[in-house]
């Protein structure tokens, strides 16, 4: 409960481009809901990304904004349209990426699991969270301490860096590892280390390590494209799955919709001292500004978000809210007339966000 002692939420809120605005409006809706509810203070800070600031202040990232996502204690990020951005030198730079590098969060969760009324894709109900690396890899805007990590050295060559240190293959295994602990105690290692011999040797040598200091937890590897097929044939056999940087990104989508649908899959990328609530979907440019996103995917991020505060400060209420939230939204989206149109129903931005705030209160009273 918010008493003289305990400072109100500062949140920065970060619109981006396409339909950011209107899915970052719905998630603040029902945080301010759940503030209510809970009785957390909440305090919102805004900042320009993206296209907004690129035409008011020259560039798509400006400093300013990772000075306030220092200085807030977390971050609502709306989806980018960062493949439309002019190169860097003009302004272009890709928030996600930035703000991932720069505030070192080197772990993307992102669970997946089936919900009532959304039969699983793989016949069978799945319940799993993918752990993702989320500052190397092939990330050639964040893997390199200076310049990229792709080079044109003529102009029919092109060349991409992989980079695998044992720092983060270490530490995000400890993050799949400590989480398991709390689930059901399963990890699987996603590589190709037949391949990639070296670079996904060291991931591979790093997980092991820390599977040694968890012997209470079943440990398991598997090479990404037969993981890929494993997924869509059973997906409920898996726990927690870690794995480097973009066979996350790709699983984690295939994960989702395997669950149900991309658009309600939440994702959280936390570090040691930050952490920032990002939908797992793009911009959608094509339907922005016109009431019709689904704003499920950041709301359930916002909701991953209170509960990372809630267990740093030992909060109970955060704990609540987040819970709240995400029974919320399975309560609202089991009913398809409460669902939006990309799941087949009628529901605008707006009125879902409605529907869930109200979905929170019952889940209150009840709880
Ligand atoms: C994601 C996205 C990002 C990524 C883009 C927006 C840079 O696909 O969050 O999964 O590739 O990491
Ligand atoms: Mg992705």
């Amino acid at each position: 409960m918010t008493d003289a002692t305990s400072p109100a939420l500062r949140l920065l809120v970060l619109e981006g481009d396409g339909i950011g605005p209107e899915i970052a409006a719905a998630t603040c809706k029902v945080l301010d809901a759940a503030s209510k509810l809970f009785g957390f203070g909440l305090v919102y800070e805004r900042a320009e990304i993206g296209f907004t600031a690129l035409n008011n202040q020259g560039t798509t990232f400006p400093e300013t904004v990772l000075e306030a996502a220092k200085r807030t204690d977390g971050v609502i990020l709306g989806p980018v349209s960062h493949n439309e951005y002019p190169p860097a030198e003009k302004g272009g730079l890709n928030p996600s990426g930035q703000l991932r590098k720069r505030l070192d969060l080197y772990a993307n969760i992102r669970p997946a699991r089936s919900r009532e009324g959304f039969a699983p894709r793989c016949g069978k109900p799945l319940d799993l969270v993918m752990v993702r690396e989320n500052t190397e890899g092939f990330y050639s805007d964040r893997s390199m301490h200076l310049g990229p990590g792709e080079i044109m050295p003529t102009p029919d060559l092109a060349m991409s860096f992989r980079k695998v240190t044992r720092q983060a293959s270490l530490r995000i295994a400890e993050s799949a590892f400590a989480l398991a602990r709390q689930r059901r105690r399963k990890v699987t290692a996603v590589h190709k280390a037949n391949v990639l011999r070296i670079s996904d040797g060291l991931f591979l040598e790093c997980v092991r390590a820390v599977a040694e200091r968890y012997p209470d937890v079943e440990y398991e590897e598997k090479i990404i494209d037969a993981m890929a097929a494993l997924l869509v044939r059973d997906a409920s056999v898996f726990d927690v799955i870690v794995t480097t940087n973009m066979f996350g990104d790709i699983l984690s989508d295939q994960a989702s919709e395997i669950s149900g649908s991309l658009g309600l899959a939440a994702s959280l990328n936390a570090g040691e001292d930050h952490a920032v609530a990002q939908a797992q979907h793009g911009s959608a440019p094509d339907i922005a500004g016109r009431d019709l996103a689904n704003p499920a995917s950041l709301i359930g991020s916002a909701a991953m978000l209170l509960a990372w505060l809630g267990e740093r400060r030992q909060a109970p209420a955060l704990l609540q809210a987040a819970q709240a939230i995400e029974q919320a939204i399975d309560l609202t989206i089991k009913a398809p007339e409460l669902r939006t149109r990309d799941l087949g129903g009628p529901l605008g931005t707006r009125a879902f966000a409605s529907c869930v705030a109200a979905n929170l209160a019952e889940v209150a009273k009840v709880g």
